[in-house]
């Protein structure tokens, strides 16, 4: 057979085919009245899902780029702060902070459990001059998301920041950055943005700007004054990634012509049909508080989950994500994050279905998954 290629992954995720051709063009020179405008529109259209009047600042980086911006801008050697570590991405702002000296207070969550606004409170009430509070609004290794407007309530009666990893969250799940009190707003461009990896971008509240202005940290390339000098000259400090701005110019015309609500609406479908297959199956959720990013199932017993994954991947060619360490093969991922279509669903759980198959397991009805899903599908498409 040919073999087609399914993405299901929570990044990098499907790109729309004319933002994929853009990158054919030929290079424009980025200190040029031509750059400028594409690239002042893109910022325009950052501050348009950011939901944010702050300016939002466009970063030649993956995500892990921004989130290192976001701490060594405002931060000082010595200060405290608070992660919350729910899985592999929480956890990494835990190991940026140290590796920055911070004094880390971290909140060790089990993975897909969820962590409310009134345990946040208690733990900043056992920290005293807690400068900053680092969370996630889609933890993609585990498919949970946080109560971040919660978060922002506790942490706006502080003197700390809310810093938000928004990477796979942000334009897939509701996030309004002013409304909901959110200091810092990081993502990445692989996600809901559409475009390949490459960018990542990164906005700062009034609040956060008051910590920028003291900030010590070392910084250099991530230096965000330099990106606020330079974005008042419509520009940026270093030469920018060129066609992947130009890229993510024609991906957020396709979203602000959708709208963010009709985005969001969007991936909640996705999100339903996918919980609404795999719960046919009489399989189960990883996730307290699932989001619409992505939906890990727990590998059922009797099945290895590696192997799953394997074929999945291998036989199919349906690239879901296997749960990463160290709980690889005991649940598994897919993703509805991107240019995703409801028929992208279906394709996943049809996988999903053949694969339980091939690897000996049968207790459900063939089909029952796809149907669940469509019957959703069909009630919410718009
Ligand atoms: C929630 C979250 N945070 C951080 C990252 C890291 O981003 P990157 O791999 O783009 O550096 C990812 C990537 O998957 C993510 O999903």
């Amino acid at each position: 057979m040919i073999k087609k290629y399914y993405l299901l992954s929570p990044g990098p995720t499907p790109v729309p085919e004319t933002v994929l051709s853009a990158a054919a063009e030929p290079i424009i020179h980025h200190r040029t009245p031509e750059f400028s405008k594409i690239f002042m529109e893109v910022t325009e259209g950052l501050k348009y899902v950011f939901q944010t009047k702050e300016d939002v600042y466009i970063l030649a980086a993956s995500g892990t780029g921004a989130m290192e911006t976001a701490v060594i801008n405002t931060l000082s050697p010595g200060d405290t702060v608070i992660t919350i570590n729910g899985g592999k991405f929480g956890e990494r702002w835990g190991n940026i902070c140290r590796a920055y000296g911070l004094d880390t207070r971290e909140i060790v969550i089990t993975w897909g459990d969820d962590f409310t606004p009134e345990q946040l409170e208690e733990e900043i009430k056992k920290t005293p001059g807690v400068k900053a509070v680092f969370t996630t609004l889609s933890e993609t290794s585990t498919g949970a998301i946080f109560d971040i407007k919660g978060f922002g309530e506790v942490v706006a009666a502080t003197e700390a920041i809310l810093v938000v990893d928004g990477i796979s969250g942000l334009g897939a799940t509701p996030c309004y950055m002013d409304e909901w009190k959110i200091d810092v707003l990081v993502t990445g461009s692989q996600k809901s943005f559409m475009i390949p990896p490459g960018l990542a971008y990164i906005a700062f509240s009034p609040k956060a700007w008051k910590m920028v202005e003291s900030s010590k940290l070392p910084k250099f390339y991530f230096d965000i004054k330099k990106y606020r000098k330079n974005l008042e000259k419509q520009t940026t400090p270093w030469t920018p990634a060129v066609s992947l701005i130009i890229q993510q110019k024609k991906a957020l015309d396709i979203i602000k012509n959708l709208g963010l609500e009709n985005l969001l609406k969007h991936h909640q479908v996705l999100g339903d049909a996918t919980r609404a297959g795999v719960k046919a199956l009489g399989l189960e959720l990883l996730a307290k508080r699932p989001g619409n990013i992505l939906t890990a199932v727990k590998t059922p017993a009797g099945v290895d989950g590696n192997k799953l994954v394997k074929t999945m991947q291998g036989k199919y060619m349906a690239y879901i994500s296997n749960a990463q360490d160290p709980h690889k093969g005991e649940f598994f991922r897919i993703a509805h994050l991107g240019y995703m279509g409801g028929f992208d669903i279906i394709t996943a759980l049809s996988a999903l279905e053949m694969t339980l198959l091939d690897l000996g397991y049968d207790k459900f009805q063939p089909g029952a998954s796809v149907a669940a899903a469509e019957k959703v599908l069909r009630e919410g498409w718009q």
